[in-house]
């Protein structure tokens, strides 16, 4: 089926960034979100990151100007509903995307594909709660989405090959490579990555190193481009969380126990960069470790 038009639910970093490579690549984007000013932020967020593209020589202002016009904003989701693809891309919660579903739902046209860019949560279970489990996928973006190369594609135990084909579609569309992955919990990427975050914060919470000696070690020691607890504030430390007890609640092994340490700093409210405190503080010039 042709797609031309997108819904993002969630505005937050990943669907500002999802709206941004779809508005780019010349879909028309509605973005929603329960939060007015998450949605005005996304909007100036997006504005700013293109900026960036124009002012490095990768978009020009005219491409800019005319992937600016394709966004729209909207609390209704009659309009959401009225579009080909719905991508989900809100909290790492069930409930939440329960919920979103079934706001959305009745305003579907029966052809449009319904997806989640959740992280971690099973694509087979969210899709049992619609009416459309073989129009339904997950649509793994990865963070940030207009830097990002790939998109995870991962279907549901009942989801159709004309869904999927469509999806292969979308993202080579995108310029962006797509990976397919089996729906287990926290499917490719984070079955690898977060729980080598969590060892990380195990090592900072027994104090085999401090934030700083561990970013530091993983950076210069392996070759990772951002240190492990720098990139947990990245993603955000409550999304980490919910992923590590996805992991643990799904595959029932401890060696998926998530880190005290790690569930502290998400009770503190101390998520990361988007809060502005995490494993460092980022409310001055320069990130200072916490720790
Ligand atoms: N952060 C990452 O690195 C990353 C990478 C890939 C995928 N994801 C996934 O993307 C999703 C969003 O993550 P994020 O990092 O953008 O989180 P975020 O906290 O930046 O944004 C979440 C947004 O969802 C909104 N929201 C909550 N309930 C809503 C509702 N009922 N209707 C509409 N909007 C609602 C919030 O207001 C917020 O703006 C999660 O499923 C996460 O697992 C995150």
């Amino acid at each position: 089926m042709a797609v031309q038009s997108v819904g993002v639910i969630g505005a937050g970093q990943m669907g500002n960034g999802i709206a941004h490579v779809f508005a780019l690549a010349g879909y028309d984007v509605l973005l929603n979100d329960i939060s007015a000013e998450a949605m005005q932020a996304a909007v100036a967020t997006i504005d700013k990151n293109l900026d960036r593209q124009v002012s490095r020589g990768k978009v020009s202002a005219e491409d800019k100007a005319a992937a600016m016009a394709r966004i729209r904003t909207t609390t209704d989701m009659a309009d959401i509903g009225a579009t080909d693809l719905v991508i989900e891309a809100a909290t790492e919660r069930e409930d939440v995307k329960n919920k979103i579903f079934e706001s959305v739902l009745p305003h579907l046209k029966p052809e449009t594909i319904l997806t989640s860019n959740t992280s971690s949560i099973s694509i087979t279970r969210l899709a049992s709660r619609t009416d459309r489990p073989e129009k339904f996928m997950g649509f793994h973006f990865m963070n940030p989405v207009p830097v990002m190369q790939l998109v995870e594609l991962i279907r549901g135990i009942a989801t159709n090959e004309d869904t999927y084909q469509t999806l292969v579609g979308v993202v080579a569309s995108l310029g962006k490579t797509a990976a397919s992955a089996e729906d287990f919990p926290a499917f490719i990427v984070n079955r690898i990555l977060v729980p080598m975050m969590n060892e990380a914060v195990y090592v900072l919470y027994e104090g085999v190193g401090n934030v700083r000696s561990i970013d530091e070690s993983m950076k210069l020691g392996a070759n990772h481009p951002m240190g492990p607890l720098e990139l947990a504030d990245f993603i955000g430390l409550d999304t980490c969380l919910a992923i590590m007890n996805v992991l643990h609640d799904g595959l029932a092994d401890t060696k998926y126990r998530p880190c005290p340490l790690l569930v502290k700093y998400v009770e503190a409210g101390w998520l990361g960069r988007k809060t502005g405190r995490g494993f460092y503080d980022y409310r001055g010039e320069t990130p200072v470790p916490t720790r």
